[in-house]
């Protein structure tokens, strides 16, 4: 039986870190779904189309095609590099993704991988959208100012300029973006067990969730 691991959150919960660690542990697939949101985010910003128009956007993505392979992503053939790291694509991420025909076209694609294997999917709808049928569902939360300290560390260490205040602002504008949007908000699904890490470390979350994987997979 394929072991599947979904992993919800906000910003800077620390989904990413803790996914991929789970999956590299367990030797399984690792999915970012934020990952697709910001590909055809920032695809959809740099051909000029607006996030509301929801007929341009069908018709843009009509000509898209997004591929999971060996860990890594291709928009139209050509695998993805960094520059969906940055902090406009993540709001570009987000306004886009509230657009439903966006979040069809990825939830469909994100379902066609999920269902072939043992994976550990990260994003905001996994639990509730992608995977309602994980045998482990994560709500990974931490506080605001908790998050925004994490990124700050982490683009500091990247040799990167921030202001802290700043990173703070854009948490809380994706949070209210990603959790007031009509279609799949960021919600704690029903059978969801919650973590908050604001005080643990990473490897005190690992090993919270790979007990509940022994004791569901
Ligand atoms: O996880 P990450 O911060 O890279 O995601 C960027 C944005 O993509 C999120 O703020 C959210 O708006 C959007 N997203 C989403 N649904 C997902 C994953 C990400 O709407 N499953």
């Amino acid at each position: 039986m394929h072991c599947k691991i979904a992993i919800d959150g906000p910003a800077g919960s620390g989904k990413t870190t803790v996914a991929k660690e789970i999956a590299k542990r367990l030797g399984i697939d690792y999915l970012d779904t934020g990952a697709m949101y910001r590909i055809v985010g920032l695809y959809l910003h740099n051909c000029g189309v607006s996030p509301d128009s929801t007929e341009e956007i069908e018709k843009t993505l009509s000509t898209v095609s997004i591929e999971y392979k060996d860990g890594k992503y291709y928009l139209n053939g050509k695998q993805v590099g960094d520059e969906i790291r940055t902090a406009e694509a993540g709001i570009y991420a987000s306004r886009y993704g509230a657009n439903p025909v966006v979040r069809k076209f990825l939830t469909k694609i994100q379902k066609e991988i999920c269902a072939t294997r043992s994976i550990v999917a990260e994003g905001r709808d996994i639990g509730t959208v992608v995977m309602p049928d994980a045998q482990v569902k994560i709500f990974l939360i931490a506080s605001p100012e908790v998050r925004a300290k994490r990124r700050y560390e982490e683009l500091k260490s990247k040799g990167l300029e921030v202001s802290y205040d700043e990173l703070l602002k854009q948490i809380i504008e994706r949070d209210k973006l990603d959790s007031s949007r009509e279609i799949a908000p960021l919600v704690k699904a029903e059978d969801a067990i919650e973590i908050d890490s604001s005080n643990l470390s990473v490897e005190d979350v690992v090993q919270k969730i790979l007990e509940i994987i022994k004791e569901r997979c």
